[in-house]
């Protein structure tokens, strides 16, 4: 079964080839950060405006990689939200033209799944498991008790964690998105200013990370007032230990009343040195026969090859070309 997949949520145009839900045959990225970078965040226009001009050569560059011809395929699978309405319709009607024309299933993918089933490329998803996502606009820890099936047990309460290090990040002046840079700096440093771990000990499993960003931004800012220069690697190492903190000991405490027999991370954030080593330490000692899936650095971010995988559990669902397809920029999972 080879599906080609697409997604053009947000800032990356992106196709893929992949077999039986599983393989990757090709996974072709364009990336448009350079573009958005002078602006200090993703411009949805400036972003659907690159989605049109590349999307057919890097859906070229994915049949060809794959070395498979559009007569190969059994079907397409597109990003039908949550992200930008302009940059889904890119995606979404590039899909139908593809579909239309070569008499093709069409399935539409949640990108949240999406990230969830990255983890499906990189080992067979085991269930009941404990997904931990974590992105640019979510942060949320997901229940699954078998394929399809998403509960969300724990959500952020204001900003998502990647959004959090990308607006801390410009503060300290880092490069847009700033969440890879702060993940660098925090390696060099030490938590030299013990933040607030918010909700850490509430028993619930939600998150919030707004007064995190508060309480940096209000050091620096004060620093600042005084003419004092802080150490810019020991505010990030206190800013990511925080946040991994509080994130592994919730995904922790969940995994352990859920009784999951899997868990995995998902999402963009998933890329962060600190939390895959501090999740890894903490399954480790904590949950002893617990197997914690963590995707490769190039399935973190948005991609299709995950939309590819999680399209081929509902490839009996959608059948048809599916021409009514739209974008649904509010998707939940
Ligand atoms: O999943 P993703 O590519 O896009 C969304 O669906 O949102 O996630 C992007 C987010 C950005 O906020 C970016 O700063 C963050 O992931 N990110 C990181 C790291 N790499 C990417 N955050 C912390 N540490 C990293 N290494
Ligand atoms: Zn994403």
């Amino acid at each position: 079964m080879l599906i080609l997949s697409i997604e053009t949520s947000c800032d990356e145009t992106s196709a893929a080839v992949i077999e039986n839900g599983d393989t990757i045959l090709s996974n072709v990225v364009a990336s448009q950060i350079n573009s958005h970078k002078r602006f200090g965040g993703v411009v949805p226009e400036i972003a659907s405006r690159h989605h049109v001009e590349y999307i057919t050569l890097i859906i070229e560059e994915a049949m060809e990689e794959a070395y498979v011809q559009f007569s190969d395929l059994d079907a397409i699978a597109v990003t039908e939200g949550p992200g930008l309405v302009g940059a889904l319709l890119i995606g979404v009607n590039a899909a139908k033209a593809i579909a239309f024309a070569h008499n093709l299933p069409l399935i539409p993918v949640n990108h949240i799944a999406g990230h969830i089933y990255a983890n499906q490329l990189e080992a067979p998803l085991e269930f009941p498991l404990l997904a931990l996502v974590v992105s640019g606009g979510h942060t949320e820890l997901v229940y699954m008790k078998e394929h399809g099936s998403f509960e969300i047990i724990g959500e952020t309460r204001d900003d998502a964690a990647g959004e959090a290090y990308d607006k801390i990040g410009r503060v300290i002046g880092v490069p847009y998105p700033g969440g890879k840079h702060i993940d660098e700096m925090a390696q060099l440093g030490e938590d030299t200013f013990n933040f607030p771990r918010a909700m850490i000990d509430e028993d619930n499993y939600d998150f919030s990370f707004s007064g995190l960003k508060s309480a940096f931004i209000n050091k620096v800012h004060n620093a600042d007032q005084k003419g004092e220069e802080l150490n810019r690697e020991d505010l990030a190492t206190s800013f990511q230990h925080a946040v991994v903190d509080v994130l592994v000991s919730k995904t922790v405490r969940a995994a352990k009343e859920y009784d999951v027999k899997q868990i995995i991370l998902a999402g963009g954030v998933a890329a962060n040195s600190g939390l895959r080593a501090g999740l890894k330490a903490a399954v480790a000692e904590e949950l002893n026969d617990v197997p914690l899936i963590i995707p490769p650095l190039s399935l973190c971010g948005d991609n299709a090859a995950m939309i590819g995988a999680a399209a081929f559990l509902d490839k009996e669902k959608y059948t048809d070309t599916n021409l009514a397809l739209n974008a649904q920029p509010g998707l939940t999972l």
